[in-house]
């Protein structure tokens, strides 16, 4: 209840804006981008508190990482983000850089990929997070991508299966 409390403190102002409001209609690993930036803010901020990081960082970082409407590169909307964050909430330089380095867990992939070029490979170091919170966010937007595509595809997966069961009523 604490928790809770604390956590809508951080997030009230930011969830209640109009412009924020609209990630809604973002569709993001079969989800809405609103609802998975809050999933990832929340996790955030649970996992600053086992490792004591700034819940504050962690909680607005996470809540604006993927703060941007339409469509994006994997590379490119985290600058995206920062920028939107700092124009309508007005974050710290380093919620900011937080933001942009949530990407790394793709960049690495790419550096590991030995199908791609030296460009993606270094592109890794600039993705690298610069700070405990950075890291909190990273990986909890890499499990919370993980959990919602999971939950996609066992939708997706039912809705076949719920069309199969129907063409075999058919005949
Ligand atoms: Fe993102
Ligand atoms: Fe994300």
């Amino acid at each position: 209840m604490k928790l809770n409390k604390e956590f809508k403190e951080y997030t009230r102002d930011i969830l209640e804006n109009e412009d924020f409001k609209l990630l809604k209609n973002d569709s993001h690993h079969g989800t809405n981008r609103y609802d998975h930036c809050k999933r990832v803010s929340y996790l955030s901020f649970l996992i600053s508190k086992i490792f004591k990081g700034n819940s504050e960082r962690a909680i607005k970082a996470g809540l604006l990482h993927d703060y941007f409407h339409g469509t994006s590169s994997y590379l490119e909307h985290p600058s995206i983000c920062a920028l939107n964050a700092k124009e309508h909430f007005n974050i710290t330089d380093e919620e900011a850089e937080i933001i942009k380095t949530h990407m790394y867990h793709y960049a690495l992939v790419q550096k590991l990929n030995p199908f791609k070029g030296k460009e993606d490979k270094k592109n890794a170091k600039e993705y690298r997070p610069t700070s405990k919170e950075g890291v909190i966010v990273c990986v909890s937007d890499l499990l919370v991508s993980i959990f919602e595509c999971g939950i996609f595809k066992v939708r997706y997966n039912a809705c076949l299966y719920i069309l199969f069961i129907i063409n075999l009523m058919r005949y």
